[in-house]
């Protein structure tokens, strides 16, 4: 079991929660991710590392309610336990001195890109980063990014902070003042595929971190398996980081909705 230790609500349906996990939290390195079942009755839903503290043994989440497992642990207290936390899982970031990269960060995509941005500064990098959300409050942990960013720039799309549009404009408007070596992308699906798109008409390599269906998370189970470059990988032991020029978007799109169905009568058969 896996103790809460502490919560905040960021926005409506945003939670940013510390757990117990102490030898994750001693081994894990940026691009790793967990599977948490919330308990014994729960699926097993994969989340990324926003912060891990060695001593004190804890990893911080950033969780979005979408479905009921989510809601569930949303719903949790500082104190309460989880049932089990698997991890550190998937390939760590390949971190290297690139030159000058943008980080790219939308909604809670935005925690999940705050390890990887780190380690990229204590590389050695420029790092320029481009936060993104619909509103300010989905905008979230500036403070953390600003910290290791040589810039910051938010974009939200009805202009309530920093500029008025979507990331791919915060990010167009980087490559088009400087040379830039490197684009790294996370967030929703769609928002991935554009920046993706983007800086391949720019010719820039870019990542991004896919958010896959997962059971296992161990490559055992196929429920991760999508086509990249023409391949079969598995985002959970591939991925979760892939060239984004090689990713077959269409095929992301078709799977996350696998079980769209299931999810709304689990959702439905939880209401009072
Ligand atoms: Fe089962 Fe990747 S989650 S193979």
């Amino acid at each position: 079991m896996n103790k809460i230790i502490s919560k905040k609500q960021f926005s409506e349906k945003v939670f940013c929660i510390e757990v117990e996990a102490p030898l994750i939290a001693r081994s894990c390195r940026a691009g790793n991710f967990i599977i948490v079942r919330v308990d014994k009755n729960s699926e097993r839903v994969p989340y990324t590392i926003a912060k891990a503290d060695p001593e004190k043994g804890t990893l911080t989440m950033v969780i979005q309610e979408v479905g009921r497992s989510s809601t569930k642990l949303c719903d949790l207290k500082v104190g309460d336990e989880v049932a089990d936390i698997v991890g550190p899982l998937g390939t760590p970031s390949h971190i290297e001195n690139y030159g000058t990269v943008v980080c790219a960060g939308g909604g809670i995509g935005i925690a999940a890109i705050l390890p990887i941005l780190t380690a990229l500064k204590k590389a050695g990098n420029r790092v320029i980063s481009v936060l993104a959300g619909r509103t300010k409050e989905l905008v979230i942990m500036v403070d953390d990014v600003k910290e290791y960013s040589d810039e910051v720039i938010i974009m939200t799309d009805d202009g309530s902070y920093g500029e008025k549009g979507v990331v791919t404009v915060g990010v167009e408007k980087v490559i088009q003042r400087e040379h830039v070596d490197k684009v790294l992308a996370i967030g929703p699906p769609v928002m991935m595929k554009f920046t993706s798109l983007l800086a391949k008409k720019y010719g820039i390599p870019n990542d991004v971190s896919l958010n896959t269906i997962m059971v296992d998370g161990t490559g055992m189970c196929g429920a991760c398996r999508l086509t990249i470059g023409g391949k079969t990988r598995f985002v959970c032991i591939d991925g979760p980081e892939f060239n984004g020029d090689q990713v077959d978007w269409d095929e992301m799109f078709k799977r996350m909705g696998t079980f769209k169905n299931e999810e709304s009568l689990a959702n439905r058969a939880a209401e009072p």
